[in-house]
């Protein structure tokens, strides 16, 4: 288990940080901090009010289906938000194959870490039936648009990736219950 820092909080505001947001594919050869790390995981699905569990990002009558994996040089690991920690699945450098699994969107592998966000359907389904798919759908969004702002307030550069098949995904990533929704690798801009 890797105990996460506390988010540190920029200066950056959200307009600026809106302005500059682009979609950004090159990437410098260099990982990420545990700081860095820290901030994009909590702006993705961190415990913002504690008492409640309710978190960064909304969730459709807070069921909360989300489960947001990383893959970095030194293994797989699953954001814990409850411990703002990580919890290593894999131990093993997994982005070429999530690269390979994204139709072959290699610079996915040059990325610092590439984030997977994957839903447990039921967790939402069960309260909503079928539209609960639709807001899942929905809350991905708002993961990945969050990762996308806190990384240009970092001054790292990130991409959503829609494109992969899903099947490859599951398995290079040995995910059970967990459906992969999105790819977002994020790194330091070349
Ligand atoms: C649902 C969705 C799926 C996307 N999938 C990919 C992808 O697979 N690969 C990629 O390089 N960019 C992908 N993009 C990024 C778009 O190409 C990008 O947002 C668009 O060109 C506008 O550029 P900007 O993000 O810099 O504003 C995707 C964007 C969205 C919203």
């Amino acid at each position: 288990m890797i105990n996460l820092p506390a988010p540190q909080f920029t200066n950056a505001s959200i307009e600026d940080c809106i302005q500059k947001r682009r979609s950004i594919r090159k990437y410098e050869d260099k990982g990420l901090t545990l700081q860095e790390i820290s901030n994009i995981l909590w702006a993705a699905q961190g415990i913002t009010e504690k008492n409640r569990g309710f978190r960064s990002v909304p969730s459709a009558g807070a069921t909360y289906p989300l489960e947001v994996f990383v893959a970095k040089k030194d293994g797989f690991f699953r954001y814990l938000p409850e411990r703002h920690s990580l919890k290593m699945e894999k131990n093993k450098d997994l982005r070429k194959d999530i690269a390979q699994a994204a139709l072959e969107q290699m610079f996915i592998a040059n990325a610092g870490l590439v984030i997977i966000i994957a839903a447990i359907p039921e967790r939402t389904t069960l309260h909503y039936g079928k539209r609960g798919m639709q807001y899942i759908h929905n809350e991905v969004g708002h993961c990945a648009q969050n990762i996308h702002l806190e990384a240009v307030a970092l001054g790292l550069g990130s991409v959503p990736i829609g494109a992969f098949d899903e099947d490859k995904l599951r398995q290079t990533l040995d995910l059970k219950e967990e459906e992969p929704m999105y790819i977002v690798p994020v790194g330091h801009p070349k």
